[in-house]
């Protein structure tokens, strides 16, 4: 069944930046679609209609929006927003540790960007927007996994921009700067924390989320 509103997938629906921006969407007059890995139990925001996704898995991406396309029939607006921080020296940081969060922050963008773009080249119109963040075109030490996802997905959406556009489809790219949501309680922490740089990082993380 076709939606007669433009329809609106925001990943990351369940708390922070992505919640706000369903609503937005539902504002604007959207249909829209919100994910969360688990939805069931959480109430959506008035208007915004929950899904279950795990941007980190390729089945989960295929089917979440496979899901929209036999509800609603189409995707006007993909928001890529689910994301996650990460904490630690670099050295702190174990490399299972940085494929975990590129897994999420870059391939999850990546999976539902591929997922999304036969459809919107078909419509011949389409929107992919990806939160990035200021720390996608600035360093930051101390969250060097982090920073490296968000510049990535700078260089992706840009370049994708080229490719599509004579398709009718754009890619944009938000960058937040430091807002108050679960970002901070939800980042990954050193899994192979070293107590040289202990000190230096209690400093960084009082001043950049408490201070
Ligand atoms: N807060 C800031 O200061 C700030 C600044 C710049 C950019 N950003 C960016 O804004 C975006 C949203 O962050 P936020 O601040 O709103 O943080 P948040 O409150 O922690 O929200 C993160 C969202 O991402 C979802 N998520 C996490 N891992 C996921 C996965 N594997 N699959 C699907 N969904 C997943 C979470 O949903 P579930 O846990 O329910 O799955 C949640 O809805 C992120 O991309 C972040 O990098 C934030």
């Amino acid at each position: 069944m076709a939606a007669t509103r433009p329809v609106a997938l925001v990943t990351g629906a369940s708390s922070g930046i992505g919640k706000e921006t369903a609503r937005a969407f539902v504002t604007a007059g959207f249909e829209v679609i919100g994910t969360g890995r688990k939805t069931s139990g959480l109430t959506p925001p008035a208007g915004v209609t929950y899904l279950d996704l795990d941007v980190a898995s390729d089945d989960s991406a295929t089917a979440a929006v496979g899901e929209v396309i036999e509800q609603f029939g189409r995707i006007d607006v993909l928001v890529n927003n689910a994301g996650m921080g990460s904490a630690g020296a670099v050295e702190e940081n174990s490399l299972a540790q940085a494929q975990s969060i590129f897994n999420v922050n870059v391939f999850g963008v990546i999976r539902m960007t591929k997922a999304v773009l036969p459809h919107m080249r078909a419509q011949g119109s389409g929107r992919i927007i990806n939160i990035s963040s200021v720390l996608g075109i600035t360093p930051q030490p101390f969250m060097a996994l982090y920073v490296a996802t968000k510049h990535a997905i700078e260089g992706y959406s840009e370049s994708l921009d080229h490719e599509v556009r004579e398709h009718g489809v754009r890619v944009l790219l938000v960058q937040p700067a430091l807002t108050k949501t679960d970002f901070d309680a939800n980042a990954a922490r050193p899994d192979t924390p070293l107590p040289l740089y202990a000190e230096r990082r209690r400093v960084f993380d009082e001043g950049m989320w408490r201070g």
